[in-house]
């Protein structure tokens, strides 16, 4: 796989946009049809009762499949410690990086890679991103793997992991309150070894934003994700009644949004929106998405309780693995994974 970085000095690009980098015509941003900044929901965890927290998120996840989350508990400073190391990560130079360039290993924990979209016939269009993944959960796994420069990388990834481990499982309670089930039932059904991913998004500023993506339209295939992003620049989209809504950076505030296996257990009520980065022309950006995903021995399908008479299953079971493997299948594809798992009316 030929993987490419970018290497940047004193904060400036060396890059014009190459032709590997330009989309066909159809697959382009089309920038100018989207509104400037659209809100989805923003919610305040601290907000009392939490039963109209609990409304909010289910209106937020059947309605967007988005939302971001204020005065979520998790310290600001740890935050921007974390972009900020994730940011010098991506700033080393290439040959800093280089023993982390992925191979077509798939089982490679740790790796930095381009995605790509297959454009016209078999040439590949690089996505104007690079994209550093490991596990954060269980991080002892990964931990000595990680880079040691920047030096502060492993403590402030450990640190913030388990800050988001918590985060995370408040937040799969309250999802599965929204759904009317015992508030253990999400984390229940992801499985006690959940194998739970993060995912560092640096893009660097664009020569011309109308050309390329920084990530190409997509589902997560994980059950919930949050993302931190960095201040002051937009660039994460989200398809809403069929138009693209850009998501506001807000300070100090999480983006959540459901994910595949999230819409299969609720049956459909709520939804995993496709959503896309796009790039910006003079800013970069940096975003860190962490995945809650189920081991690969966990079973998937709705969840019983969902169904009755009126809402029949509209997936059939299936081990996580399964969903994995036609994942990869369909790389540099317009995926259509959940689909696979459709049962038929
Ligand atoms: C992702 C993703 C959005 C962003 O990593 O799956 O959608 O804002 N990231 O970088
Ligand atoms: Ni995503």
């Amino acid at each position: 796989m030929a993987t490419q970085t970018f290497h940047f000095t004193n904060g400036s690009s060396h890059l014009s946009l190459s032709p590997d980098h330009v989309l066909p015509q159809d697959q382009r941003p089309n920038l100018t049809q989207t509104p400037l900044l659209s809100s989805i929901p923003v919610i305040d965890l601290s907000e009392q009762p939490s039963a109209l927290v609990v409304d909010k998120i289910s209106k937020a996840c059947e309605e967007y499949g988005f939302f971001q989350i204020i005065n979520h508990g998790v310290p600001r400073e740890l935050c921007d410690g974390m972009l900020a190391v994730v940011a010098a990560f991506f700033e080393l130079p290439p040959e800093e990086k280089a023993p982390f360039l992925a191979t077509t290993d798939r089982t490679q924990q740790v790796r930095l890679f381009n995605y790509y979209v297959k454009g016209d016939g078999e040439n590949k269009v690089s996505m104007w991103s690079e994209c550093f993944g490991h596990l954060w959960h269980p991080l002892d796994q990964t931990l000595h793997l990680l880079p040691q420069n920047p030096p502060r990388y492993r403590e402030i990834i450990a640190e913030y992991a388990e800050e988001i481990g918590v985060l995370m499982k408040r937040l799969l309670r309250l999802i599965s309150q929204g759904l009317g089930l015992h508030q253990d039932c999400l984390e229940k059904k992801i499985g006690e070894s959940p194998m739970c991913r993060a995912q560092g998004n640096y893009y660097p500023p664009c020569p011309d934003p109308e050309l390329t993506l920084g990530l190409n339209v997509h589902t997560d295939i994980s059950a919930l994700t949050v993302v931190r992003q960095s201040e002051g620049v937009t660039g994460l989209q989200v398809i809403k009644d069929g138009h693209w809504v850009a998501v506001e950076p807000i300070p100090d505030a999480f983006v959540v949004n459901v994910g595949d296996q999230i819409q299969v257990l609720s049956n459909g009520r709520y939804k995993s929106v496709h959503h896309r980065a796009v790039t910006n022309e003079t800013r970069k950006r940096v975003s860190m998405a962490t995945f809650y995903t189920p081991g690969k021995d966990t079973v998937i399908g709705p969840i019983r309780d969902l169904i009755d008479k009126q809402h029949p299953p509209l997936y059939r079971d299936y081990y996580f693995s399964e969903f994995l493997e036609e994942f990869f299948k369909q790389e540099g594809a317009r995926r259509m994974v959940t689909e696979i798992f459709e049962l038929k009316a």
